[in-house]
Formats: structure tokens, sequence, C-alpha cells
């Protein structure tokens, strides 16, 4: 790594001259960089047939004069996505992926066979949502799309069949089939899931039964692209199932796999998830108790990789994470709608914040899930759309898409409840392409602001400016009736002395700076 001696010099320097501020958080960022790229698939997104995601979310009908849409999709919630620069779609499930069978989807809309979504309560759905209309949506959307195969109620037949149909550019069965279906070209999909929680819904297996299985799915799976092939991701562990990660990585040979994934959801108990809006500052604090521990997870999970993957060839996919509250009062218990507050935008932070700096080993994330179900960034109601808090804090992050990882060091400080304590500050940062140094900060502490100093060799001669998202109140969300009750403004907390920059965060706040 260049300029690493003069790093080495520098760090007890700039500690030093830390010395002087007191009882503030520190925060030490080496500006030479690291060798690892924030791949920009850490900020996907994921949609399900679970609720109003894709029926009401996504999709209207091609019928629907109502509402603005291009064959069927909204069109305010692809101008929504796009903003954010959404980088990847997982689609169509979670548990459902396992239950789903694309041929149900494909061909003229009012020839396609209904089906009962067994997971998601019970509803009856006529599969005008399927295979062409997704691809067609990531192309618009201009995000790689991430389809979840069926290998719970599937057959390897049928996935085969399905990258034949999306992929296969010459003459084949399913090529054939595509184009009857009015499509010339191949989407060349990319990324696959080989089943979901298949340690849960896909099949309550054993890892070991399922690393079998996998490699049976994953041996078929053709990559008709010609390009740089498939990305198969294993179905991963339930949240610190480390004995998961460690069959999928020693029983799976090296040419079968490009990913394994993570599933960890935020919540205040499992069991009483409590209300999304109304929350105590005890609830809160346990969500964040719960939102911390994917650090935890992450290493863990990432030090098993480790010892068989040494070059870090295999990514961790956290292909499920968010907060998960009950539902709405008076909403269908199946559909797990829930509001979004500035809870959740604590969640969105730091966790982002923690993929970040662990980027050299999570190369992919999909919050759950993009609309009206769980952390969603888009919520919809009719013809109405609002923006939760949480996609404001991964519009604000999207800065750190495809950006050099600066690795740095924070000297914390606490956030105490009733004798308990969590660290309060959370950070990360990268430089982009055009050399912009971008600083993500969160404090989760409900009740005090935090001054923050932070030494950052090399800006002396930067212009700084930056971005916040707070709000008075924990519970504050925004409503169809105030939908910009909180939203970004400008930060300006700030006071910047040759490479020392102090910060003052206030409570339950997410900032975002930027050295010029
Ligand atoms: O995201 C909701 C559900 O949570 C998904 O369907 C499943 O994979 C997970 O348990």
């Amino acid at each position: 790594m260049k300029n690493r001696a003069i790093t080495a010099l520098l760090i007890p320097l700039m500690l030093a001259t830390f010395g002087a501020f007191g009882q503030n958080g520190r925060i030490l960022i080496d500006a030479d960089g690291s060798e690892y790229t924030i791949s920009r698939h850490i900020y996907g997104h994921f949609s399900e047939h679970l609720g109003r995601c894709i029926y009401g979310g996504f999709y209207v009908g091609e019928n629907n004069t109502a509402i603005p849409h291009t064959d069927g999709v909204r069109t305010d919630v692809v101008e929504a996505l796009k903003a954010l620069k959404i980088p990847n779609l997982r689609w169509p499930g979670g548990c459902f992926a396992d239950t789903y069978h694309w041929k149900n989807g494909i061909g003229p809309k009012a020839e396609r066979p209904s089906i009962v979504n067994t997971w998601w309560g019970g509803v009856t759905e006529d599969n005008s949502f399927g295979t062409h209309d997704f691809l067609n949506l990531c192309e618009r959307l201009g995000a790689e799309p991430y389809l979840a195969a069926n290998v719970g109620s599937g057959t390897v037949e049928d996935l085969i069949d399905w990258v034949q149909y999306v992929n296969h550019p010459g003459k084949s069965p399913m090529s054939e089939l595509r184009r009857k279906n009015g499509r010339a070209a191949p989407w060349k999909v990319k990324y696959w899931g080989v089943g979901n929680e298949m340690w849960g819904c896909g099949g309550h297996m054993t890892p070991e039964y399922y690393a079998n299985i996998y490699k049976q799915y994953a041996t078929f799976m053709t990559d008709w692209t010609n390009s740089d092939g498939l990305y198969r991701v294993a179905s991963g562990a339930n949240v610190a199932d480390y004995h998961w990660t460690e069959v999928m990585m020693r029983d799976i040979p090296r040419n079968l796999i490009e990913g394994v994934a993570l599933h960890s959801y935020s919540f205040v108990e499992w069991n009483d998830k409590g209300s999304a809006t109304d929350f105590s500052e005890a609830q809160y604090f346990s969500t964040m108790q719960t939102a911390q521990e994917m650090e935890e997870l992450v290493t863990r999970h990432s030090a098993i990789m480790d010892q068989y993957d040494p070059e870090r060839r295999i990514g961790l996919i956290v292909d499920e994470w968010g907060g998960w509250y009950n539902v709405e009062p008076g909403t269908n218990p199946g559909f797990l709608f829930q509001q979004n507050t500035m809870r959740d935008a604590m969640i969105a932070g730091l966790t982002l914040n923690i993929f970040n700096n662990h980027c050299s080993r999570v190369r992919m994330a999909n919050l759950a899930q993009t609309v009206n179900v769980l952390q969603a960034v888009i919520l919809t109601e009719g013809e109405k759309m609002l923006l939760t808090p949480t996609y404001h804090v991964m519009k604000m992050y999207s800065v750190h898409q495809d950006a050099q990882l600066l690795p740095l060091s924070i000297d914390n400080l606490q956030y105490q409840l009733g004798g308990a304590s969590l660290p309060a500050l959370s950070a990360s940062a990268s430089k982009d392409k055009d050399g912009l140094i971008h600083i993500s900060l969160v404090n989760i502490d409900a009740n005090a602001g935090h001054t923050v100093d932070i030494a950052v060799q090399g800006a002396g001669g930067k212009r700084l400016r930056g971005t916040i998202l707070h709000s008075e109140k924990l519970q504050d969300h925004n409503t169809f009736e105030q939908p910009d009750k909180v939203k970004p403004a400008e930060f300006r907390a700030f006071k910047k002395t040759g490479d020392q920059i102090t910060v003052t965060l206030p409570p339950f706040s997410v900032v975002v700076l930027e050295l010029q």
C-alpha cells in the first residue's frame, strides 16, 4: 500500500494532537486508502411476492388509468429507485422463492395460472408479474437482477431451464420460447441465489444435506452468457449459525460457488416485536443492540470463510437485513407492512457502515424489502408514494458505491440506558474516483448529542460540506399527509482546522460529510 510509512508516522502525531480536544469521540481516517472497493452491490434491495411489495408497490397492472406506469410498473417508484442508484434487486423471494414456478409467470397474461401465496397471507395471485416484467424493470432501473431459484419445491431442470431462458443468446428450446414471448436478446442475468433459508422455509434441511443439493443444482447451471460467468450464491446462515457457513465453505468445491448468504434482522424481541412507531427508549435500545450484532456476525462468518478462502474470492452476501416490527394496526398480518421512523434510519446508517468497513468480504447486501414490506425505502397508498427515513439514509450513503474504502479507527463514546451501554458512534469512509472523500457518521444515542474529532491527513486544503438526517423525536416518520416530516438538510455543525474536523452530532442523527 502506498505511503504506508508516512501514515505510520502521522498516526501517532494526530493522536497526540487529539489529546487537546478532551472527552470527545475520536475518529482517525487513513486517507491513503486500502486495496478494497466498497461494492455498489452492498446497496442492493429485495422485492418479494409478499403483501404489497410487488402487487400495488411496483406493479399496478397494464390497464391502470389512475397511476402513471410503463407496462404496469409505477413510474414514481422507478424514478425514486433510480435516484437512489439502486445497484441490484433480488426477486421473487424470500420464502416465496421456494414455492415459485417461473414457467407460470411467462406468456400471455390472460393464460397464466393463478397460485396461492402460501407463505404470505394465503392470497391468490394471477402471476401477472413474472420473469419478463421483473427483468425489464431491472433494465429500466439500471440495476442487476438477482434471481432467487426454487430449490425447496422445484427441480434442477426447472432451474437450468430458467437460466437458459433468460441468458441463452443462440437457438435453444428455452431461448426460442423467450423469443416467442416477445424478447429477442437475453437479459444476461449474473446473480443467482440457489434456494432461500434452506434451514427453514426452504426445506428445513441440515447444512450437510443442503450442501449436496447445492452442488447438484450448481453443477448444471450453465453460463450461457460466455462473459464473466454466473455468480451463484448458496443459501446462508440464520444469524449466528456459524456451523452453516463452515459446512458451505468446507463441502462445496470452489468452482461451484461465488457467494454464501447470511440473513439477520433487527428487532426488539423476536416474539414481541412491538409497534413500528409507538416504542419506548428501552425498545429502541434493544433494537440498536440487535442491529449492532451485525458487526460480530460479519466478523465471525468472514473469519470462517478466511480459513477456506484466504484470498477472499467468495463473497459474504447479506441478502436479507433490516428492522422487523409488528404490522401497522388493521393491516393483514401476513403482509408485513410497517412504518419507518428515525429508529430505522439508525439501523440503516450503522449497518451500512459495518458493511462498508467489511467490504473485503461483504460483496452484496439486500435491504428487506423495497416497497411496503418491512424496512421499506418506499411506501405507497393508491396513487400516493412517500420516501421513508431509510430511503434518505440510503441516498446519502450512495456516495460510497464503488469507492475505495478508507480504513478508520474509532475511540468511541457510550450510549447508556438502565445500566447497559452500547457504542454511540459508528462511521465509515471512502474516496471516490474523483478523489472526493466521504465520511458517514451515526450517533445512536437517544438523548445526548456528541462531539467527534476526526483526523484525515491531507484534508487541509479541501472544502468540507455535509448533509444530516435528524428529527425531533425518534418516533418521527413520514406519512401521506406529511411526506417530508423527516428529510435530509444541510449540516453545518462542524469546524475544520487543517487536517482536523470537529463535528457535533445531535442525538439519533446520521451525517455524511464530503471533503472536496
Ligand atoms: O423478508 C421476509 C422473509 O424473511 C423472507 O421471505 C424470508 O427469507 C425471511 O425469513
